[in-house]
């Protein structure tokens, strides 16, 4: 597993002496998919890629156009503050307010990231360190558990397909592992399986954190990508989650904005502190320009984020339905812009590498494998809902076509 979005096509081992970390890092699994996507369209032949969540649409046109007039201005080009800008920090908390009812402090419980990918690795790197354990949801977004490893510490992964199981599984972990975790990654909505839960859950997971000692850090990426009268809760919104841990959230989903590199991190003062402490070292914060046009996204382009939310919802119902027609067994989800889906018993044991191969190669479509995202995900392919309605439906009958001859068996 390692980043969606850094694709290497081969793992070649390197001749010069890389540090341990480097090493650390395993072979990467998407990359027969990718060199094989690679070479159809380098001979012209086309590919509906469902496989990476890399949002196509444009963000609202008036986003562009205050980036457009923030560039104009000769002061927007120095370097800016690595924390992000005042009135940025102040538009999120309004944000936190006005969505979840949690009260934050713009200038201590709040920190610009680039992307929140970037903020989230850095957390790591601030709280943990060898001999360190991080407790993380599985399947796993390659992060999750990379940015533990990069970090030197070790990782303990728990199925958060069921999340009254995680909380339990993660109290008898708490209770029998010396030394007790140190962190406990959350990540609701959750990439890849598309998991949900409601507010109760984290007021256990604040109760917990509690008694066992442990931070949270929650992945809020999918916050905004809610479908059918489902509200994510925030992390945040428990009784004493302040206390305890912070929440990554982005721009990139709702708002469009991924190649913008702009999320954020808020929360606990003191974790908020660290992570400032590390990035003042490392970056120079956003590029100014992005961050002015992310404070009109936020004030001006509600209305946006959820037509984006719609848009998504009708292509999850028209590549579910285009799957279940098909006999696939697929659960509508509730939230994220992903279908996680069940590989069909007929194809089961061709394994989801080898089956994502298939669709890909006979059937011009790309997915992500399950086995992708670490073993718990094997069985299971990823597809994400980002082309249009009309290109889930070509995806849908080719996926039919190369699928209708039943596998040869293999004794
Ligand atoms: C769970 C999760 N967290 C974080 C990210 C990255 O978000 P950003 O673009 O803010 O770095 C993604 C993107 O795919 C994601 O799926």
């Amino acid at each position: 597993m390692r980043s969606e979005t850094e694709i290497p096509f081969e793992d070649n081992p390197f001749s010069i002496p890389v540090a341990e970390r480097v090493k650390r890092l395993p072979p990467y699994l998407f990359g027969k998919i990718n060199k094989l996507k690679y070479q159809k369209r380098v001979a012209g032949i086309d590919v509906i890629d469902l496989g990476m969540g890399n949002p196509t649409d444009a963000p609202d046109p008036l986003i562009s156009e205050k980036l457009a007039e923030a560039l104009a201005d000769s002061r927007n080009h120095r370097y800016s503050v690595s924390n992000g800008i005042e009135n940025l920090r102040k538009e999120v908390t309004k944000r936190y307010w006005k969505k979840y009812g949690v009260r934050l402090d713009p200038d201590s419980e709040v920190i610009a990231c680039i992307g929140s990918k970037e903020g989230f690795s850095h957390m790591c790197l601030a709280l943990m360190g060898p001999g360190d354990t991080a407790v993380v949801p599985s399947p796993s977004f390659p992060i999750h558990v990379y940015g533990v490893v990069l970090a030197a510490g070790n990782v303990i992964a728990i199925d958060c397909r069921d999340p009254e199981k995680f909380l339990q599984n993660l109290a008898y972990t708490c209770e029998h592992l010396y030394p007790r975790p140190k962190v406990v990654i959350v990540n609701y909505p959750h990439n890849p399986s598309t998991t949900v839960v409601e507010q109760e859950f984290y007021v256990e997971l604040v109760k917990l954190a509690k008694k066992y000692s442990f931070l949270v850090i929650s992945d809020f990426a999918y916050a905004d990508i809610c479908f059918d009268g489902y509200q994510a809760p925030s992390f945040l919104s428990a009784p004493g989650a302040l206390d305890v841990g912070v929440e990554f959230t982005t721009m990139s989903k709702g708002y469009s904005m991924a190649g913008w590199r702009i999320g954020f991190c808020v929360g606990n003062e003191e974790m908020v502190r660290a992570l400032g402490t590390i990035k003042g070292y490392y970056d120079y914060g956003i590029f100014q320009p992005v961050q002015i046009a992310a404070i009109v996204a936020m004030r001006h382009c509600e209305a946006a984020v959820d037509s984006v939310a719609a848009e998504y919802r009708s292509r999850r119902d028209v590549l579910c339905d285009g799957l279940r027609r098909l006999g696939w067994e697929v659960e509508s989800p509730k939230a994220t812009m992903f279908v996680w889906a069940k590989i069909p018993e007929l194809w089961a044991e061709m394994g989801s590498i080898d089956f994502a191969m298939k669709l890909l190669d006979e059937g011009g479509v790309a997915v992500s494998p399950g086995r992708g995202f670490g073993e718990e995900g094997e069985g299971y392919l990823r597809l994400s809902i980002v082309e249009n309605s009309h290109r889930l439906r070509q995806a849908v009958r080719q996926i039919g076509r190369c699928t209708k001859i039943k596998p040869a068996t293999t004794e």
